[in-house]
């Protein structure tokens, strides 16, 4: 039973606490959710702030209390005992706060220690998540706004499989943005099986091609269509399927429209094709051009696909691309739901939904016909929540797309896909962030090219890194390997660092000297902070093992409490870092635990001292909890420096 009491994280405890003494201190009052936070004042770690608001509801009937303060004493004398609370005390208008045992702390760290940190993972109310982040455009270049959204998605995914939840990390990837891609892919798809397929593909790869094309009706699209174009290189079809293109935009300047009945007979297609081709220069040229154009295109695919994993490879962020194409053969039936449901309505020749508050109707489909990001979006969203069953969809992009995800959202609760509550499931949230800025304060680029090279950005940090760690630490012997692993750690470590400190919604500059300073609220000083600790506790020469066994830690100083209580603290904030969706608040909580140590560290002499032993396992303590963060926030730790 007691065992059972220990679960959650501080504030969900006492909150167990206080909800038997609101119980018993207004028994006829229903649903009476203890209000808890942590205590701004010097009264108490924590607060109980359920007074006034108890108070308001039951003046007006009878009873025996003489306004707010008279029902915080109340509520604190019926406070039940407990080895977490030390003393309370009532404040002002009826705030009971609480002050919790030294002794309760130091068992909770020792617990911990014993237990592993994962023991103090938040406990959320879902199951399963997907966090749609990154997602860059293919054949264009991707830029700062794609990191930002890489390295604020990819903490977010991490909290959240902290908290044990399921997350399916999306990579939305705009790869389905040109007409040629489209046209082709459907050409090869209607050409399954089909004689023109059979008659012209006269090499041994045939069974592999239809394979691949039997692919496309059960994989996604999006891998294979660049596949594809290699294919065509490859075999050097290219010509015929330039012609067919064309030919298949004359016929049908919406490809939409473009399947297997309104194509018909695909052998009488290709010899059609075949008689414009020879009879028509202009045709011809165009055919040609066509080629051009889907060759680059491929060449282009290939090239932007092998530079975004390449820096997701060197961040350490791992992704599952679901383009936008995935999605292409949802939108029909969807928007014929909406449709069905009265949302969607003509305007100018386009499809559109109107929703309340906004002068812009949402565009379904354009006036040529064709589906657009939105249509998109709301077919992912459907197939988000029916066919993933996600309880919680988080979108992380620039600011300037709120709008559209506000549009998209009402659209969804107007068709009934989700609740109209904002704080039930399933839930939808749009995590916008700022624009990364130069020097100038005008948008970043560097000094001679108009866009930032991702991975030449991440090599700079890297190569500035390794400089400084050569400069700072002469004395350190390094081997080739530690020196790289180490300024890459550093490095990509202040990228993401300095990202994530801000508040995401306002714009950051971007500064190299200012990240990779170690000195001030940066990955450096943190990185450097974890490092001391662990070489403190290796220069003691003492088994930290053995001691997480045998050794006690007793907090009688007052930073060594003001330290234990904020190690404590880990669990609930990475809850509201997680459920707010907001990363800054781990930030400033991790700066935070390395100003406590620091100030802890300075007054409190560890090695050597009665204490030791305590004192060691506080450090221990410290530097497990720091790691979680650095894990959390994407940071790979180092040990020496
Ligand atoms: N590709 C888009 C861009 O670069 C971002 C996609 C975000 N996700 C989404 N489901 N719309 O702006």
């Amino acid at each position: 039973a007691n065992e059972e009491q220990n679960v959650g994280n501080v504030k969900q405890q006492l909150a167990k606490l206080f909800e038997v003494a609101l119980k018993s201190t207004v028994p006829n009052e229903p649903d009476v959710d203890p209000l808890i936070a942590i205590c701004t004042a010097k009264f108490g770690d924590y607060q109980c702030n359920n007074a006034m608001g108890l108070w308001s509801r039951i003046k007006g009937k009878p009873n025996e209390f003489r306004g707010p303060p008279s029902v915080g004493q109340t509520i604190m004398r019926n406070l039940p005992q407990s080895e977490m609370v030390e003393s309370c005390s009532v404040a002002g208008p009826g705030f009971v706060n609480v002050i919790l045992s030294r002794n309760w702390i130091a068992k909770s760290l020792q617990k911990m220690l014993n237990d592993g940190i994962d023991t103090w993972a938040p406990q959320l109310q879902i199951k399963s998540a997907v966090v749609d982040f990154s997602s860059p455009n293919i054949a264009k270049e991707m830029h700062v706004g794609h990191l930002r959204s890489t390295i604020i998605g990819d903490t977010l995914a991490r909290m959240l499989e902290f908290s044990h939840v399921d997350v399916l990390r999306r990579n939305h990837v705009g790869d389905w943005g040109t007409q040629d891609l489209h046209a082709f892919v459907r050409l090869l798809r209607i050409g399954v099986g089909n004689l023109l397929m059979k008659n012209t593909l006269k090499c041994t790869y045939e069974d592999e091609i239809q394979d691949s094309v039997i692919g496309c009706f059960r994989e996604k699209i999006t891998h294979v269509h660049c596949a594809w174009l290699n294919v065509v290189v490859e075999f050097n079809l290219s010509s015929m399927f330039g012609m067919l293109i064309e030919f298949l935009f004359e016929k049908f300047p919406n490809w939409e429209d473009v399947n297997e009945t309104a194509v018909g007979d695909l052998q009488a297609f290709y010899k059609a094709s075949k008689l414009r081709f020879d009879s028509d220069p202009d045709f011809k040229e165009k055919a040609q051009k066509a080629v051009v154009r889907l060759q680059g295109m491929g060449a282009d695919c290939e090239i932007s696909r092998s530079e975004f994993n390449r820096v997701y490879q060197l961040l350490g962020v791992h992704l599952e691309e679901k383009g936008e194409s995935f999605y292409n053969s949802y939108i029909p039936e969807v928007l014929k739901e909406l449709t069905s449901k009265n949302l969607v309505e003509d305007s100018q020749g386009a499809r559109v939904i109107f929703i309340e508050g906004f002068n812009i109707p949402l565009i379904v489909v354009k006036s040529d016909g064709g589906y657009n990001y939105a249509s998109t979006d709301l077919a992912a969203l459907w197939y988000r929540l029916n066919e993933e069953k996600a309880e919680w969809i988080i979108y992380v992009t620039d600011v300037g797309q709120q709008q559209h995800f506000d549009m998209v959202f009402r659209a969804a609760k107007r068709a009934g896909w989700l609740p109209v509550e904002d704080n039930m499931y399933p839930k939808v949230s749009h995590v916008g962030f700022g624009l990364v800025l130069g020097e100038d304060g005008k948008r970043f680029r560097t000094r001679n090219t108009e866009v930032v090279r991702l991975v030449d950005l991440l090599d700079e940090a890297k190569s500035r890194s390794k400089t400084a760690l050569i400069e700072r630490g002469k004395d350190v012997e390094w081997t080739e390997e530690e020196l790289e692993q180490t300024a890459e750690a550093v490095g990509y470590g202040a990228v993401k660092y300095a990202d994530l400190k801000n508040n995401r919604l306002t714009n950051y500059t971007f500064n190299f000297d200012q990240m990779l300073n170690d000195k001030g609220n940066t990955a450096v000083y943190l990185l450097y902070a974890h490092a001391r600790i662990c070489s403190i506790i290796r220069k003691s020469g003492k088994d930290i093992e053995e001691l997480k066994k045998t050794g006690t830690i007793a907090l009688d100083h007052g930073d060594e409490r003001t330290l234990g209580l904020h190690l404590l603290q880990f669990s609930e904030i990475v809850e509201e870092a997680c459920t707010n969706l907001l990363p800054n608040v781990l930030c400033e909580y991790l700066y935070n635990l390395s100003e406590n140590f620091t100030k802890f560290y300075s007054n409190c002499q560890v090695v050597g001292s009665a204490e030791e032993t305590s004192r060691l396992l506080l450090c221990e303590a410290t530097a497990t909890v720091m790691r979680k963060c650095f894990y959390l926030l994407g940071i790979v730790p180092v040990y020496k420096i």
